[in-house]
Formats: structure tokens, C-alpha cells, sequence
């Protein structure tokens, strides 16, 4: 099968060595790739915002699944683009893809639908909000409605913080057109975690839970950044107020979101006309209410994505699902159709068909100035990586220059993912690889997954 995968980051090479890994058969095409996916497949130099290049592509070179990465062309409507001119491609609607790129959309749909979030107001006047503010009282959070590139999301610990944030966004137009209209949220307190589920807005396959470590620091201090590494397998306890026998476990986590987050998300969606394909993540709070979600996203997570295909062993693989769902055929999922009442009887155990063995921990390697002002054109010398592929590193922000040297461009630049039969052995790995990357400035946690080392000896599975 010929397959296009639209973006060059460390997503995208994830996705390119898990359809090479599952199906050696396949001939891939990136755009625009990069040069860690040059080595699985064939790079062509065209955004991946550039829809009309795009389907030329894929019409004059036979593509017969096309793979979106990156929100961008969701949001442009590379999809509804794609389908227009009978093309399979794997990704929601423009439409769909709203539960993304609109805050204000998702969080209204969630209050409709029942599903469990944290209390919200929307406001476009700066009067209006101060006083939300002012009701929720501190902690509290400001939000931009749109695409903020990971920034339009300020945590406030006191009301004067929020009351900046909303003049930010409201007033000085810090964010554009993303931050003309804000939400005022509640603070939630939990751990987080980020499920990924496969749909074609009839059934559903959730994917294991993870974890994203989105602090640059050890010990999750620091600034926010768009993901510094994630692991998995996690098993926190599942906290329900509702019904606290319920196992805590992973096999549950799942579940509880399948019935809880995803089914009513895809209903409302589809009831609006708006029915998503492709791959939804939740990310979760697990607050001692149980859990909610904190945002949405229309496509797979980054990092996340590095630290889960690596040890993903699927039945049907993931590229047969989702050239399934691209081609309009049923997934064979849960039904979104299921009772999703809060407290209810759990069904029987649900069949997920795959199996995870072992951990994968991932670290990403980035560049210095990052995540403000990230350094790009900088050498990099990967190191050599053990003989039994418990170590791949995917490109995320890397180019070559005039001499084909491999040299830095992005804020993070490589993720660092390695299997082991635990967290701890796979987390050693990672860093220690990690730490081999030759590149001036890097900068990287030596910590991802700390939170499940921590909870190891005791913790359910
Ligand atoms: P988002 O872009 O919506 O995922 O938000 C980025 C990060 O901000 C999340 O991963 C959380 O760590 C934090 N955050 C967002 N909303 C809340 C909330 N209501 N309570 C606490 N933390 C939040
Ligand atoms: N890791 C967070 C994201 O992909 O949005």
C-alpha cells in the first residue's frame, strides 16, 4: 500500500517506522517529512498546509491512504478537501476538528453532552471575565479559545494573574484572533493523563492511557512546553467517587473513558453533523471526583505518540484501522451508542485487542532557548543505538544544511524513545541515550516517568 504521511515531526516519524515496523511492504511518502523520515520513505519539500499540492501528490502518485500528523491541516480542511475528490485520507473534517481548534466549541459541546469537564465560562468582554474570575476565585484558569501553539493556556494563582492573562488576551491581543474570545475554567487538581482513541464516528478503539510531562524542568518545574517526554504504561489509580470498588487499572481507565469522554463527545459531534473520523485525544484529569477532561485534540499526541507506538502490538496493526476509517469502512469498536449514565453498570470486559509489554519511555532532546526563543542551525552527532532496537530516536526539529550535515530546526529537535520491562529500566535507557546526542545547548529532563517509579512497588496493575 502507498501511504502519504502530511508533516515532519516527531509524530509523523513514529507513525512512519510504526506502519514500516507492522507492514515492511508498505512505501511510504512524507511531506514535508525530514531526515529521520527520509530514511523510511520518500520526502517531498511541500507544506503540509499546502492542500492543493497536497492532493496532487496524492492523485499523480497512486496514494492510497493519506495520514494527517499535525492540527494545522485539519483546521484548513485538508480532509474535507481529500474526500471531495475521493481520496482516503485518516482525520477529522474542518468541522470536526473543531473540538480543537475551538476551546469555546468543546467545552460547549461537553456541557451538552454530559461529559464530565471542569466548570467554564466564555466571555469576549474584559469586564465580564475579571468578574468570572472573581466568582471561581484563585486558583483559576484563562484559556484562549483558539490555536495558541500550546501557549494560550495561563494556570493563575491569584486573581491579579488571571486579571493580567484576560487583559492579555482581551485587550492587547497577545494571541490574535485565538485569544478574542477566552474561557474562565475552574482549577482542577489530579494527575494527568492523555488517551488516544481510533473512530469513525460510529465505534471506538481506545489506546492505552500515557503520560506527557509538559514542564522543561525536572520535577516538573519550569515553563510549559509543548511536551518534553511521556511514558507509559501508567497506572495511577483511577479515583471514582461514584463507585470506589471499581478496579484501578489501565484495562479500567480505558473503559471509563470510552463511556464517560468519548461515546457522548462522538455523539454530540455527529448529532451536530459534524461526525469525527480519525484520531481524538482526551486529556484527562484524574481529579478525586473521577475524571475530567481538560482539552481535546483531532489528531495524535506529540510526544505522546513517540512513547506509544514503539510498544503498541495491535490486532488488527493501527495502519489497517486507520486505512479502515479513511476508506469510510466500520472500525468494529465499542459502539458510541452505549449507556454512558455515570455509576452505571460497567460492561462486561471490553476486548481491546492489543497488548502492551513492557515500559517505552521517551525524552525529548531541545534545543537551547527553548521553549521561548529555541536555537536552530546547530550540529547534531546522534549516537550509535544498541543492536536489539530497544532505542529509536525520531527526528522532531531537525534538517540537513547546504553539506548535508544534520543540524537543529525547532524547539524540539529529537525524541529519544526506549523500551525495557519497566518504567525505570526503559526511563535509564532514555536518558542515557539521550544524554549521548551531541547538540551545543540541549536541554532535556532526566526524569520522564518519575511519578510511576514512584508508585511502582505498590502499584495495581
Ligand atoms: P491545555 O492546552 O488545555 O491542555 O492546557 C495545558 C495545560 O494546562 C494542561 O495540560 C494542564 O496541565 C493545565 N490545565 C489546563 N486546564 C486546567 C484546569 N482546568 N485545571 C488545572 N490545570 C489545567
Ligand atoms: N502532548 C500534547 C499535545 O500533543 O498536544
Amino acid at each position: 500500500m502507498r501511504i502519504l504521511i502530511v508533516g515532519g515531526g516527531g509524530r509523523e516519524h513514529a507513525l512512519a517506522w510504526k506502519l514500516q515496523h507492522d507492514d515492511p511492504s508498505v512505501e511510504l511518502l512524507a511531506a514535508p517529512g525530514n531526515p529521520g523520515i527520509a530514511a523510511l520513505a520518500e520526502c517531498v519539500d511541500l507544506r503540509a498546509t499546502d492542500i492543493d499540492a497536497l492532493l496532487d501528490l496524492a492523485r499523480s502518485r497512486g496514494v492510497e491512504l493519506t495520514i494527517v500528523g499535525p492540527e494545522a491541516p485539519l483546521a484548513a480542511g485538508i480532509v474535507d478537501r481529500f474526500r471531495e475528490a475521493g481520496l482516503p485520507i485518516f482525520g477529522p473534517t474542518r468541522a470536526a476538528a473543531e473540538i480543537e481548534t475551538s476551546k469555546a466549541f468543546a467545552k460547549q459541546l461537553m456541557t451538552e453532552a454530559g461529559v464530565p469537564t471542569a466548570r467554564a465560562e466564555i466571555h469576549t468582554d474584559v469586564a465580564a471575565a475579571r468578574d468570572a474570575v472573581r466568582r471561581f476565585g484563585a486558583p483559576v484558569v484563562v484559556k484562549a479559545s483558539g490555536l495558541a501553539a500550546g501557549k494560550g493556556v495561563i494556570v493563575c494563582s491569584t486573581i491579579e494573574e488571571a486579571d493580567r492573562a484576560i487583559a492579555d488576551m482581551l485587550q492587547d491581543n497577545r494571541f490574535g484572533d485565538a485569544g478574542a474570545e477566552v474561557l474562565v475554567e475552574e482549577f482542577m487538581e489530579g494527575e494527568e493523563v492523555s488517551v488516544f482513541a481510533i473512530t469513525d464516528g460510529v465505534s471506538v478503539v481506545v489506546l492505552p492511557g500515557l503520560q506527557d510531562h509538559k514542564r522543561l524542568l525536572d520535577g516538573d518545574r519550569g515553563p510549559n512546553t509543548g511536551g518534553m517526554g511521556a511514558y507509559l504504561p501508567m497506572t495511577a489509580l483511577i479515583p471514582d467517587a461514584l463507585d470506589p470498588e471499581r478496579p484501578a487499572s489501565l484495562a479500567n481507565l480505558m473503559l471509563q473513558a470510552g463511556m464517560e469522554v468519548f461515546a457522548p463527545t462522538l455523539r454530540a459531534l455527529a448529532a451536530k453533523g459534524a461526525a469525527f473520523t480519525g484520531l481524538l485525544y482526551a486529556g484527562l484529569m484524574l481529579t478525586p471526583d473521577g475524571l475530567k477532561v481538560v482539552e481535546f485534540n483531532c489528531r495524535f499526541g506529540d510526544p505522546e505518540t513517540e512513547a506509544l507506538l514503539p510498544l503498541l502490538d495491535m490486532r488488527p496493526s493501527l495502519g489497517t484501522l486507520m486505512a479502515k476509517v479513511a476508506r469510510g469502512e466500520p472500525l468494529g469498536g465499542m459502539p458510541i451508542d452505549v449507556a454512558a449514565t455515570r455509576g452505571a453498570a460497567l460492561p462486561a470486559p471490553v476486548q481491546f485487542g492489543f497488548s502492551l509489554n513492557g515500559a517505552c519511555v521517551t525524552t525529548v532532546v531541545a534545543a537551547a532557548g527553548y521553549p521561548d526563543a529555541a536555537r536552530t542551525g546547530d550540529p547534531i552527532t546522534l549516537p550509535d543505538l544498541p543492536p536489539d532496537g530497544s532505542v529509536i530516536i525520531f527526528h522532531a526539529g531537525t534538517a540537513r544544511d547546504a553539506e548535508g550535515r544534520l543540524v537543529s530546526a525547532g524547539g524540539r529537535v529529537l525524541a529519544v524513545s526506549a523500551t525495557g520491562a519497566t518504567v525505570a529500566e526503559a526511563q535509564a535507557k532514555s536518558h542515557d541515550y539521550a544524554t549521548r546526542v551531541q547538540l551545543d545547548g540541549k536541554q532535556l529532563r532526566s526524569d520522564i516517568g518519575w511519578r510511576e517509579i514512584a508508585r511502582a512497588p505498590t502499584a495495581p496493575t
